[in-house]
């Protein structure tokens, strides 16, 4: 079986849900406290063993590129200063993480139209898929906790988690039977089910590990859901055809499409973040007394 070395980001989503901050910048770039939703997800990629990585991006491709190259002139005036030795490190490592390349997804027609940009770049090989607006933080990385699922069972694989009957209208719902610890065996699957249509309360959550056919399916998937061409739908033929393996991942996934996830995220990594940490834990105890 051929290991899975490559990532796909998609990242050309328009994030009508946190206008205007999207107007002119992607979603991808909005920060969690200190650092960009996407370079959290790079790190992940890199943590699990992915050397090559495409994000698909439309606007603000110059910053996303620009946050993952050298900045000479930065780091000449942090060089040399005690105090900024280890943001300079920080900064130089960005570009390191991993080999990272770009396409430009000419239309917004949805992520499976996304992730079919990514047929050249992956050339025949698995691939895992990270979705650029969910952030999944963790002592054990999302993204290799179903590479090692793609190499035990020989299937796709989608990251799940239970959500509540309320959202699960607003997610997908597949079709499980429990397998052993945290896996189950996906037979079928369906994109924001009408209520009462949901086979389950688990939904793909932002990580996937697919085998090169899906650009075929792709290729034959119609717009389904909202006019989009949706993932989902080229994974349920997958599914339906082969069966897929689900992971419900370890780790918090955090939504940085919604207005909402952007505050838990930035609330719970502040609490526990080294420099302002502390704090932030004082400064939110005295809020609450006022509320
Ligand atoms: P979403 O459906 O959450 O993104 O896609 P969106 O369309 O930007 O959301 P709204 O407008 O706020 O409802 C999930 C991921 O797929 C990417 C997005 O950037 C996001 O990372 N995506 C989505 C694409 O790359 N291309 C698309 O055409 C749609």
């Amino acid at each position: 079986m051929k290991k899975v070395r490559k990532a796909v980001i998609p990242a050309a989503g328009l994030g009508t849900r946190v206008l205007p901050a999207t107007k002119a910048m992607p979603k991808e770039m909005l920060p969690i406290v200190d650092k960009p939703a996407i370079q959290y997800i790079v790190e992940e990629a890199a943590a699990s063993g992915i050397e090559d990585i495409l994000i698909i991006t439309n606007r603000g491709k110059g910053l996303l590129e620009d946050h993952f190259d050298r900045a000479p002139e930065l780091e000449e005036r942090l060089t040399g200063n005690p105090e900024k030795e280890a943001i300079l490190g920080q900064v130089v490592g960005i570009s390191r993480l991993a080999n990272i390349y770009y396409v430009r997804q000419k239309e917004t027609r949805g992520l499976g139209h996304a992730v079919n940009c990514a047929r050249s770049f992956v050339q025949g090989e698995p691939f895992a898929v990270l979705y650029g607006d969910d952030v999944i933080l963790g002592e054990d990385p999302a993204c290799g906790q179903l590479i090692r699922a793609y190499e035990a069972f020989g299937l796709g694989v989608v990251g799940v988690k239970e959500v509540t009957p309320e959202a699960i209208v607003k997610y997908s719902s597949l079709k499980v039977e429990p397998l052993q610890d945290n896996y189950f065996r996906c037979t079928d699957m369906v994109e924001k089910p009408a209520p009462g249509q949901a086979f389950s309360l688990y939904s793909i959550l932002g990580r996937c590990v697919l085998p090169p056919e899906i650009f075929d399916i792709l290729d034959r998937t119609p717009p389904g859901a909202g006019g989009e061409i949706q993932l989902t739908d080229a994974m349920r033929a997958l599914a339906r055809r082969d069966g897929m393996t689900a992971v419900d991942f370890t780790g918090t996934r955090y939504d940085m499409g919604s207005k909402l996830g952007i505050m838990q995220a930035s609330v719970e990594v502040a609490l526990d973040h080294p420099e302002i940490g502390g704090a932030f834990r004082a400064y939110l105890r005295e809020l609450a007394g006022k509320l």
